[in-house]
């Protein structure tokens, strides 16, 4: 029958078959999909991959490490950090339109890729191996959805981190392309990849840029990324990560409300919890969480991140609601 084994023997013949002795490349998101595709082709075709990692510095507490360190470890992988979080914030100054943040994150990415790009491509062709593939972490589903191109719902510009800059020569490496997301996943634990990477929930390409209503700043990312980390924690000990499809969590950065703390009247930020339960992210539920477990992140919170005095909790479904908020 057919085992995950297989999917990955098969898959890595396949890779070695159009790969041959040519270099390859690929950008790793901190995702489930570019990790699973990166590690394949590293199977295949070991050192002939370099990965590329844009640390945009808009991923959650953890999430640049569990790449720069936990990934290259379960793979041996080559990576190429590009330390880009400077630019990002600078191009993300004074914008607190949700389209025009996302094109910028899309834009700069895309730049910053091609950047890393060519620092590589110039070593590779220094060393008279030229890159000529480029791994991209397509799934079943998402060629499904491009089927036709024309008229796909675009209800937010759906960028995804890695995504294939217009005018690049390369040709596709696509490992995925006949898979669903459960079958990466258990390709993906095949491999040896941490718990942390391959069970991770859902998480936009622009990151936290889109959970921030309001203009990104480092100030406001390091709040939310504490609060983020303290509600994913939460959630992941009382046992409900499966349960849960994803649960954003988002900085209403321009709204500020009076609290009271100790002898001191407050003036800080509210934290959303956006807890969804769904099949595959086109409708969803809010998630009826139990109780004791949003009064516990909600106590944590207010106490452990200073600027943040309320939690509050979204409870409308998709639709009318995005599950993201911008
Ligand atoms: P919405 O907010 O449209 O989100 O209900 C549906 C699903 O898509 C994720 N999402 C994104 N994923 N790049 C991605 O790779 C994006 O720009 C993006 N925007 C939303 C969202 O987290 C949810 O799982």
């Amino acid at each position: 029958s057919w085992t995950t084994g297989n999917i990955v023997e098969e898959q890595v013949a396949r890779i070695r078959a159009q790969v041959g002795n040519s270099r390859v490349i690929c950008g790793l998101s901190g995702g489930v999909d570019s990790a699973v595709a990166a590690a394949l082709v590293q199977r295949a075709v070991g050192d002939q991959l370099t990965c590329v990692f844009v640390d945009h510095g808009l991923l959650r507490e953890g999430e640049a490490e569990q790449v720069e360190r936990d990934f290259v470890a379960a793979t041996g992988v080559n990576l190429y950090v590009a330390d880009e979080q400077e630019r990002f914030l600078t191009a993300l100054a004074g914008v607190s339109d949700p389209e025009t943040k996302r094109k910028i994150i899309g834009r700069e990415f895309i730049r910053a890729f091609e950047e890393a790009e060519r620092s590589i491509m110039s070593k590779a062709e220094a060393e008279g191996e030229p890159i000529r593939f480029l791994v991209q972490g397509t799934l079943y589903p998402d060629v499904v959805e491009s089927g036709g191109g024309e008229g796909a719902a675009n209800i937010k510009s759906h960028h995804n981190v890695g995504g294939l800059p217009e005018d690049m020569k390369f040709e596709l490496v696509e490992p995925l392309r006949a898979l669903f997301k459960d079958e990466v996943r258990a390709v993906g634990a095949e491999l040896g990849l941490p718990a942390e990477i391959v069970g991770r929930q859902p998480f936009p390409g622009p990151g936290l840029g889109i959970r921030i209503v309001g203009e990104v700043t480092q100030e406001r990312l390091d709040l939310l990324r504490r609060a983020d980390a303290i509600a994913r924690a939460e959630l992941t000990s009382a046992g409900l990560d499966d349960e849960v499809w994803q649960m954003p969590v988002v900085l209403l950065a321009d709204v500020r409300s009076v609290g009271v703390q100790g002898d001191g009247r407050t003036y800080g930020h509210p934290i959303v919890l956006r807890p969804v339960s769904s099949e595959d992210a086109m409708t969803a539920d809010w998630s009826r969480l139990p109780y004791d477990l949003l009064a516990r992140i909600s106590n944590r919170i207010t106490n452990e991140v200073d600027g943040i005095n309320r939690v509050v909790l979204d409870v409308t479904s998709k639709p009318p609601g995005t599950i993201e908020w911008e």
